[in-house]
């Protein structure tokens, strides 16, 4: 069976990581979205907001379950006995982060191996904090987040 692992802090989650787990999941045949759980990142979401959110989005996507996870990657990979991670990539910058966690991942674990999906090019410049950032000033965060999540994250910044 090919599982892979899609990890994440999901701050929100965006329609970039959205189209990044719609494309994974119809070729692996299980996908697990791993939302790390790291408390000196002060999310704007805690874990288990963070997880309901993505289980509400992939509720339709029979091969998709979301856990939380904390510590190494490559562990909690091995705990849900996957062998592959998979990881969105934007721009080079993101490749300069990605390939040495990619490399760090796989000196602690040899059987893992990361898989990039380029992003979709309407994607290219979204990040969760330029969301959390436009929506902190009250600007518009359509067409950025899945609409069930855009008054979520409004109503939280309100908060
Ligand atoms: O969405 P993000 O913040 O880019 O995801 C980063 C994540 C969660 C994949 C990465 O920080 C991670 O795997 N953290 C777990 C700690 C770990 O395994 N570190 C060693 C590899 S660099």
């Amino acid at each position: 069976m090919n599982k892979a692992v899609y990890p994440g802090s999901f701050d929100p989650t965006t329609n970039g990581h959205l189209d990044i787990i719609k494309r994974a999941a119809s070729f692996v045949d299980e996908l697990v979205v791993g939302v790390l759980e790291n408390p000196s990142k002060n999310p704007l979401f805690s874990t288990d907001e963070r997880v309901e959110h993505i289980k509400m989005l992939t509720k339709d996507l029979n091969n998709v379950s979301v856990l939380p996870f904390f510590g190494l990657l490559s562990d909690f990979v091995k705990s849900v006995d996957a062998k592959m991670v998979i990881r969105g990539l934007r721009t080079v910058t993101d490749f300069e982060y990605e390939i040495q966690m990619a490399l760090t991942n796989r000196s602690l674990n040899e059987n893992l191996e990361t898989l990039f999906i380029p992003t979709s090019a309407k994607f290219l410049y979204l990040s969760s904090s330029i969301v959390k950032e436009i929506a902190m000033f009250g600007g518009d965060i359509s067409g950025m987040v899945p609409e069930i999540l855009k008054g979520i994250i409004i109503d939280k910044f309100r908060k």
